[in-house]
């Protein structure tokens, strides 16, 4: 197809970015609900300290992550650099949020002497979380620091991408597990029957599930990801024929 038609040709995604949107901030709604009417609400100092937790995963590493991976369907138009600082930007707040919340954790079992990383959900959180900080350092050196050969950049760039959405996808996943321990935990004996707090926190888990998916199908589509400005796919193939011989037309 014709570039400037692709660019152009965006069909159902921008009602799928619009429902992602509305789903990601409906969770987070929910999510704030949930820790302020059912769990006492937020404190760094008090016994509301693991609260913190919930609310910064979920607005970190759920809803930053994931805006974060669309920012290059959704601005097809602004130059490669812009976009690529609007991603790198919305990553690092996801990362400062997210490691507010994982030291809040560890600090509240601290202080209350609960052991540490010995459920299914802490397994899942910490390699999720470990492989994200890695996506972080590996993102940043190859496309942020100048000096890397542009045939490292492309070998690397499809591992990049996968891994962006399998960590949201394994983040929404801890999620779920976190939300079912916590319900466990603080509804031992009301959870089966169905009570207020029960149904509220099963539909947080349905809507990041729903946030989930349309996020995926949206960042599966070939035809939606962002084409090269004309510029852009003149200087790379300008760059390419310089730094390694190869012809323009090859992949
Ligand atoms: C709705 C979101 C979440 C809820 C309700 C939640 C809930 C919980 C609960 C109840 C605990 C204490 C019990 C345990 O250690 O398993 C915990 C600990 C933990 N969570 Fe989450 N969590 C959420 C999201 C996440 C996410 C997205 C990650 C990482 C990607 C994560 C990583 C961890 C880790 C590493 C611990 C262990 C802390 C320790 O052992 O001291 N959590 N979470």
């Amino acid at each position: 197809m014709d570039d400037s038609l692709a660019r152009h040709n965006t069909g159902l995604m921008p009602y799928l970015v619009a429902a992602s949107q509305i789903l990601g901030v409906a969770a987070l709604a929910v999510t704030g609900t949930w820790l302020s009417q059912y769990r006492g609400g937020f404190s760094w100092d008090g016994p509301q300290q693991f609260n913190v937790h919930p609310i910064c995963m979920v607005l970190g590493m759920v809803f930053l992550c994931g805006d974060a991976l669309l920012v290059y369907r959704v601005f097809r138009h602004e130059s490669k650099k812009a976009t690529k600082i609007l991603h790198g930007a919305l990553h690092m707040l996801a990362l400062i949020i997210s490691v507010v919340g994982i030291i809040a954790v560890f600090q509240f079992h601290k202080k209350k002497d609960i052991p540490d990383m010995y459920s299914l959900h802490s397994w899942l959180g910490i390699t999720t979380f470990t492989l994200y900080i890695l996506q972080w350092i590996c993102g940043f050196v190859m496309f942020f620091v100048p000096g890397i050969a542009f045939a490292y950049k492309s070998r690397f760039k499809p591992l990049h991408v996968f891994l962006g959405l399998s960590l949201l996808v394994s983040t929404i996943a801890t999620c779920l597990l976190g939300l079912t321990e916590k319900l466990l935990f603080a509804l031992p004996e009301e959870y089966s029957k169905l009570p207020a707090e029960g149904v509220l926190c099963n539909t947080l888990g349905l809507l990041l599930v729903a946030f989930g998916l349309v996020m995926s199908y949206i960042l599966t589509r070939d035809e939606w990801r962002r084409p090269p400005l004309p510029e852009e796919q003149a200087l790379s193939i300008d760059f390419k024929t310089l730094t390694e011989g190869e012809s323009p037309n090859e992949p």
